[in-house]
């Protein structure tokens, strides 16, 4: 009798103080904010979709009493607005194809476009470990006076249960997560990059890419900028566009049969300069400290679930400005993540080297409320549909023993969510020398392999790099969104615990 109402008494008193949470206005407040950001358009790196979020999310954290500085840039942005692609075959039709989007920062044709015809270089093959194989397309035999180059495109896959990553727990069993066996992404792709120099030498005047084995609605409007040319702006010069399979296996049996004379590959995209910048929200701790714990996000990319992480980390900075812990707080959302490394997303680091030499640890949150979709095979053909579930939490973490503590406290964060918020903790590890890959917005891997504790939630769904009509809002869950960001209240109101007990 007496332990059972003890027990009701520390549970009422647990939910009372000891349980962080948005309250109705606050998430009444996140869902207005999702909505009409998403409203204004994808939010590319230096538009003005971008730099009117920077702008709202760094005043109001100032209206709620952070002290805010905005660091400020110019990239030379690259800015397609639109591109198409034509087969003039010998017959003396004219083919119309669907294309499913371009190669970003791959070039500029104006709106005449460039002609050129047809050569058919096979695929652009994966090595077993998931790695281009550079060698692989057939570059012999290129037309004299200019090719436009064709060949097909696999996209690798991760596996989160290989040796290269080393699973440190998770929120549900694990075999409730069958993704980290298998986990498919078309934007990995990005990780395929070309020697477009060596291209262009070879009077390359414009590139065709094929998805393969996806729908082509996941292939839709990928944006895949991991490697832009390189240089201050200078593009490469090889304009290229991607089509569907579908499209895919219609020019190469064209081409086969000697049908094509020439394609035409149209891809406005002229460059010019523009602002964008990266926001600190300081929120001053009530301790005579300078530790600190650094939340960390991207503003930039194309849609509602991929750079929601500003309006995340809005409605955090606002919880902790109301109910004030004893740590500071740098609140840091970046630029740079979808530029093709023309802005360097981590250059923060080296302006403000103390923020990173006071942080006692670092969360990095980014894709909240993620819906996941996946190609279906089972008639097959992919099918790309909703799968039932969310996508899974991945949460890239370093596995030195000081990060340890954060580990379980962020596990624990995760007691009484619904069993259908799944997460799971890799982090990577070496194999045969190599390490493999943090995943995340970029600072999140330099955090990661510094001696500062961090973890980088980075849920993965395919459409994560796809610019979609509704901007993604369909897919995009504020409820579970909400359930996301208080765990992390939770987590970092515990971290607070632990420094007032002098643990951290
Ligand atoms: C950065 O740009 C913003 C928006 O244009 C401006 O308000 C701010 O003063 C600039 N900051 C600095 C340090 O130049
Ligand atoms: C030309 O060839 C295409 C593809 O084979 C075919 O669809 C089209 O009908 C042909 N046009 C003429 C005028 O024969
Ligand atoms: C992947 O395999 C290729 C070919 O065997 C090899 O050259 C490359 O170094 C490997 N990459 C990694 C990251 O292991
Ligand atoms: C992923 O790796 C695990 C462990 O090596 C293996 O059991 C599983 O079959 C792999 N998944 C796929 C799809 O190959
Ligand atoms: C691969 O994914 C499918 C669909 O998500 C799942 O049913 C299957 O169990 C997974 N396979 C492995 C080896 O994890
Ligand atoms: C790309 O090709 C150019 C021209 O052939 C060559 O000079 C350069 O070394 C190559 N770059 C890489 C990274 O292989
Ligand atoms: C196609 O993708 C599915 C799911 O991602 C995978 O199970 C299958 O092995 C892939 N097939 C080929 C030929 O790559
Ligand atoms: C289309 O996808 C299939 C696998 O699903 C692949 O075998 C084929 O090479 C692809 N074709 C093109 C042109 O991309
Ligand atoms: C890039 O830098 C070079 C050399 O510093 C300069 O000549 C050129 O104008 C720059 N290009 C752009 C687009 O600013
Ligand atoms: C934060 O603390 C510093 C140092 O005590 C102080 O100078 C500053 O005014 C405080 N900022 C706010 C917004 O209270
Ligand atoms: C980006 O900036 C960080 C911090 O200054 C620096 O360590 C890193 O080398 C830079 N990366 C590149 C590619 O310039
Ligand atoms: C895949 O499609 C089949 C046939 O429509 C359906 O029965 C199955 O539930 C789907 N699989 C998933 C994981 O949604």
């Amino acid at each position: 009798m007496v332990w059972s109402s003890l027990f009701v008494f520390l549970a009422v008193v647990q939910t009372a103080f000891g349980q962080p949470a948005l309250d109705q206005h606050a998430e009444q407040l996140l869902h207005d904010r999702l909505f009409q950001t998403n409203l204004r358009g994808p939010r590319w790196t230096g538009n003005d979709n971008q730099n009117v979020l920077t702008s709202v999310v760094a005043t109001s954290m100032e209206i709620a009493g952070l002290t805010v500085e905005t660091l400020n840039y110019t990239l030379f942005r690259w800015d397609p607005r639109w591109w198409s692609l034509s087969l003039k075959l010998t017959n003396g039709t004219t083919m119309g194809l669907p294309t499913t989007g371009y190669w970003p920062y791959s070039g500029d044709t104006g709106l005449k476009g460039v002609t050129a015809p047809v050569h058919d270089a096979g695929s652009y093959a994966l090595f077993p470990n998931q790695t281009a194989n550079a060698g692989s397309l057939d570059l012999t035999g290129l037309p004299e006076g200019g090719s436009i180059l064709f060949f097909d495109n696999p996209s690798p896959t991760r596996n989160y249960s290989e040796p290269g990553y080393g699973l440190l727990g998770s929120s549900v069993p694990a075999q409730d997560i069958p993704e980290l066996g298998n986990l498919t992404n078309p934007h990995w792709q990005s990780a395929k990059t070309l020697n477009w120099t060596a291209i262009k030498q070879l009077g390359v005047a414009g590139v065709v890419a094929s998805w393969v084995n996806t729908s082509d609605e996941n292939g839709a409007l990928q944006f895949l900028p991991n490697d832009g040319a390189p240089g201050n702006g200078s593009l490469y010069d090889v304009p290229a566009l991607y089509v569907g399979n579908s499209t895919g296996e219609t020019i190469r049996k064209l081409v086969k049969n000697g049908e094509v004379e020439s394609a035409t590959v149209v891809l406005d995209a002229p460059s010019l300069w523009a602002p964008s910048s990266t926001v600190i929200g300081h929120l001053n701790g009530t301790a005579e400290t300078t530790d600190s714990i650094i939340v960390y996000t991207h503003s930039d990319g194309p849609s509602i679930i991929e750079e929601n992480g500003p309006i995340l980390l809005l409605a955090m900075a606002e919880y902790f400005a109301a109910h004030p812990i004893h740590l500071h707080i740098d609140f840091v959302i970046t630029t740079g993540h979808m530029s093709g490394g023309h802005l360097n997303e981590s250059s923060w680091m080296g302006e403000r080297p103390e923020i990173m030499q006071t942080a006692k640890a670092a969360i990095v949150c980014e894709h909240f409320g993620a819906i996941e979709w996946k190609d279906n095979f089972s008639s097959g053909e992919p099918v790309f549909e909703p799968t039932g579930r969310y996508e899974p939490m991945w949460t890239m973490v370093n596995s030195s023993s000081a990060s340890d503590q954060l580990h379980q406290l962020y596990l624990d964060a995760f007691e009484g969510t619904p069993d259908t918020l799944r997460m799971a903790m890799v982090s990577p590890q070496v194999v045969n020398g190599k390490r493999s890959q943090w995943y995340g917005a970029g600072g999140s891997s330099v955090l990661g392999y510094s001696n500062i504790p961090t973890i980088g939630i980075i849920p993965q769904p395919d459409y994560l790099w796809a610019a979609m009509v509704d901007g993604g809002w369909s897919r995009l869950d504020v409820d579970r969104a909400v359930t996301q960001i208080n765990v992390i209240l939770r987590l970092i109101d515990s971290l607070d615990q632990k420094f007032v007990a002098g643990e951290l």
